[in-house]
């Protein structure tokens, strides 16, 4: 059985006044042997919610990182450095990346080995354009940002990675995907894999984003090949954060 993971991506959010409480309140959670929970702050307080986080089993994640490992690259940080911090986990290619920052595949690609190479786990994010889902192209768009991964990286590098669906349309809009949307999204995720390798798609977390909150998480977390959620903005609320955490607690 595949463990689930809750992840919370704070984006460009925070302060050193704010995060301490809402760290406080994550590590009062319960915890479950089949939870996994990590929070991905903004990169300059990850040393010191890492020192917060010690001894416990809540995961430390940052949100991007450099695909260079070192040298003149102005205001990047590396993997080795977030490693250096206490980070086991990374985002790479979230939407905001891609449309906002320029990054393509390729570069998604690298900094997803860039991560693996210094023993981080990167967390892939792919998703559709609400026009594409429109023009009956999600799975085609889905299989291309995958792929520029897998022909860089291999299929094994799977099995040390974990994949986000996003739906760029439902990310910060409220609108969220319905159960049997994401569900599809996520079948067709393993089966483009298991055609690669059927162990390690079997294995490997599928986490949904996008307009995840208290209300709809249960149904969404139901769905077979949904292994837990990268959550935006209902990350930065205690209350809510903790709750989707009970859900997948089941
Ligand atoms: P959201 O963001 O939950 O605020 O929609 C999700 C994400 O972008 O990771």
């Amino acid at each position: 059985m595949r463990r689930k993971l809750v992840a919370g991506n704070w984006k460009m959010h925070g302060s050193r006044l704010d995060n301490g409480p809402l760290v406080e309140a994550i590590l009062g959670a319960p915890t479950h042997a089949n939870v996994e929970c990590l929070i991905c702050p903004p990169f300059v307080y990850l040393a010191e919610i890492a020192r917060e986080l010690r001894g416990s089993t809540v995961r430390l994640g940052a949100q991007n990182l450099s695909a260079e490992a070192q040298g003149p690259y102005t205001g990047e940080i590396s993997a080795a450095m977030l490693r250096d911090v206490g980070c086991d986990y990374v985002i790479v290619g979230h939407s905001e990346r891609r449309t906002l920052f320029g990054e393509d595949d390729l570069l998604v690609a690298r900094k997803f080995a860039a991560a693996q190479a210094r023993g981080l786990t990167p967390i892939l994010c792919v998703g559709e354009q609400l026009s594409e889902r429109e023009a009956d192209r999600t799975h085609e768009v889905i299989a291309r940002q995958l792929d520029a991964v897998l022909d860089l990286t291999g299929i094994a590098s799977l099995a040390r990675a974990v994949i986000a669906y996003e739906p760029v349309w439902a990310i910060g809009t409220g609108h969220t995907a319905s159960p049997a949307q994401a569900q599809d999204v996520h079948a067709f995720i393993r089966q483009r894999l298991a055609h690669r390798d059927a162990k390690i798609a079997a294995s490997l977390q599928i986490l949904y984003g996008g307009s995840v909150k208290k209300g709809n998480v249960r149904d969404l977390f139901a769905q077979s090949d949904v292994d837990g959620g990268l959550i935006g903005g209902a990350s930065l609320k205690s209350e809510e954060f903790l709750s989707i955490m009970a859900a997948a607690r089941g």
